[in-house]
């Protein structure tokens, strides 16, 4: 701090001597200014890191080095929309899609690795599976033939295939028997001969994986299911309705128009279908890890990678896979920038994209069910060695809310050690913002995203995702409007996301200023909870209960894509 004085000195002692040093003056009252400026930001920065200190110390947070820099302030907008827009070109070549099978998605998990080897020395680890049946190639095609009248249908207008269908080609007409009910019972389907016979089935009362089950068991060569016009919105052909995993006949999902003509012909109907499907092979999780903090410790962060297959998906789930990159590419730099003085979490930080969510949690089920097998090792990632698990999915929507994952509602099969963790978790989001001023919702975790399989697996859980095709209520809205200012509450009886799963989900559908909020929040969860002397105690005070029983994978499926699952 001797610069100023000096500079001052001579300054002032030659503006009386001379005007031929002009320049040199300038220099120097250059420097005078940078000094002064230098010494304000100096100030601003200490003062920002008094309150830095004095907020720590009012939050009681473990983090007792004054010098670490918060992982939070490291988050900036410009890094996540900058991401993002690498997605959407990815998209852009790929016919406007992420989804598996496409190369949107393979030129996404490249993109991700790339990221991840360049920029950091994380431990980075990719698994593989295979998803059957999950690619459709050509158009698939339905003929009927009713007292000799043949008919040809329009794909995706009077019918769309179900997500998993196998493939067919008759060469033959196949007659068409109507199962009475709804189909959810034996006794429906014992009372018709539907063996070697395509079967029709209304919508409704059981599950969409129910039906395609009962139609295999029952032998039927094939399944026509039709919405049941019980609304105004269950009238179209729905698309990417879910039969259930290994499927070995072909399913179709029809109009509620279309059914009631095949139901009105009864007895009459003949039926023709022709799809090719193929196997999305290679589909890839990608995890990447911290190389210090013990590794039978572990936080997981985790987001898709995929998207779905009519668009972008930008926020879905662009928003969540950006997210979790830049979270990464943040927390290593501060970890492996020794001038930083990041001070080092005891517990590893594992983050991971998980393929195929879209069409039924797949990556992050096929993760977990590794974890459990007895060959799984610490490295591969074995479930006794994560202590938590936050999941971040949907993070940019238009007309967000910042719903905070919740235990109010959980599957069924949570074991309810993983309660006490999941609470603190949510407790320590909603603390943060109120500090920040923010409203926020709860957001149930019973289904919708990849928490799912680790919370069934004993694993405490949390996150916070900002709407999907949810409707935002009036109230709700005024809630925000009297936190975040009038007029800033967002559009009441809206969706959270208008684009949701569809084509206009693309750059331009992204919010920025909850998409910073909600990473800064990850990033401070993350801190806090790295930074806690005993995790695993905080999480799990009565100790813990690993869930090893195999869960019916069928019914995770509809999750947070089609609200309705019957
Ligand atoms: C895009 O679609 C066209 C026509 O369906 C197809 O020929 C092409 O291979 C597709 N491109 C990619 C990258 O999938
Ligand atoms: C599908 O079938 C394969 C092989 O028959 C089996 O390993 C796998 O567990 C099955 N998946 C489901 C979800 O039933
Ligand atoms: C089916 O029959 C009912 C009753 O006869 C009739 O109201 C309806 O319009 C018919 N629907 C179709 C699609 O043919
Ligand atoms: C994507 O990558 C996988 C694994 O390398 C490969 O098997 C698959 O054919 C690729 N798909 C496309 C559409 O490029
Ligand atoms: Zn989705």
């Amino acid at each position: 701090m001797t610069t100023p004085s000096n500079v001052d000195g001579s300054q002032s002692a030659g503006v009386e001597k001379s005007v031929t040093k002009k320049p040199f003056y300038i220099f120097l009252g250059l420097l005078v200014l940078f000094s002064i400026t230098t010494i304000v930001l100096g100030a601003v920065a200490l003062g920002i890191l008094i309150n830095r200190i004095n907020s720590m110390n009012t939050e009681n947070s473990p983090d007792d080095n004054n010098k670490s820099p918060l992982f939070a302030d490291q988050i900036k907008m410009n890094d996540l929309m900058h991401h993002l827009e690498q997605l959407q070109m990815i998209a852009d070549q790929s016919n406007g899609t992420r989804a598996i099978g496409t190369r949107g998605f393979n030129d996404t998990l490249d993109y991700i690795t790339k990221q991840l080897e360049q920029n950091t020395n994380l431990i980075v680890r990719h698994e593989y599976f295979t998803v059957k049946n999950c690619v459709v190639q050509g158009t698939p095609q339905l003929k009927s033939q009713i007292n000799g009248l043949v008919e040809d249908y329009a794909y995706l207008t009077d019918f769309a295939h179900m997500l998993f269908s196998s493939g067919a080609n008759f060469d033959s007409f196949v007659r068409l028997v109507s199962i009475p009910n709804l189909g959810c019972q034996d006794s429906d389907w014992m009372s018709v001969s539907v063996t070697d016979s395509i079967a029709l089935v209304k919508r409704g009362v059981c599950a969409f994986p129910d039906k395609t089950q009962l139609a295999e068991k029952y032998r039927a060569k094939g399944l026509l299911m039709y919405n049941d016009g019980t609304a105004s919105d269950r009238f179209q052909v729905v698309q990417y309705v879910r039969g259930h995993l290994n499927m070995t006949i072909p399913a179709y999902f029809l109009s509620y128009n279309l059914g009631m003509k095949f139901v009105n012909a009864s007895t009459n109907v003949n039926i023709k279908m022709k799809i090719d499907v193929r196997d999305a092979e290679g589909i890839g999780n990608i995890c990447a890890d911290t190389s210090t903090g013990s590794k039978t410790k572990t936080i997981v962060v985790g987001s898709h990678s995929d998207g779905v297959l009519d668009g972008s998906g930008i926020n879905d789930n662009g928003s969540g896979t950006v997210g979790n990159l830049v979270l990464a590419l943040n927390l290593a730099r501060l970890l492996e920038t020794t001038s930083l003085n990041y001070a080092q979490f005891s517990y590893r930080v594992r983050f991971c994209w998980w393929g195929a969510e879209e069409v039924g949690l797949i990556g992050s089920i096929y993760h977990v069910e590794q974890a459990l097998l007895p060959s799984a090792t610490i490295e591969s990632g074995r479930l006794q060695d994560y202590l938590l698990y936050l999941n971040y999915d949907m993070l940019a929507s238009s007309n967000s809310n910042f719903g905070i994952l919740d235990s109010l509602s959980v599957p069924p099969e949570t074991p309810e050690k993983a309660l006490p963790g999941s609470d603190r978790i949510r407790n320590l989001f909603q603390q943060w913002f109120n500090d920040q001023k923010l409203p926020w919702s709860q957001s149930g975790m019973s289904g919708g995203s990849d928490f799912v399989p680790f919370l069934t697996g004993g694993i405490a859980s949390g996150g916070v995702n900002t709407g999907a095709g949810g409707i935002k209520s009036a109230n709700e809205r005024d809630q925000y409007a009297a936190i975040l200012g009038i007029g800033n509450g967002g559009l009441a009886n809206a969706a959270y996301d208008s684009c949701y799963h569809q084509q206009c989900d693309r750059i331009n559908n992204v919010n920025p200023f909850a998409y910073e909020k909600v990473v800064k929040a990850a990033a401070y969860a993350i801190e806090y909870m790295g930074r806690l002397n005993d995790l695993e105690k905080w999480l799990y005070p009565q100790g813990r209960t690993m869930n090893v029983k195999l869960f019916n994978k069928n019914q995770f499926y509809d999750i947070h894509h089609d609200p309705d699952l019957f």
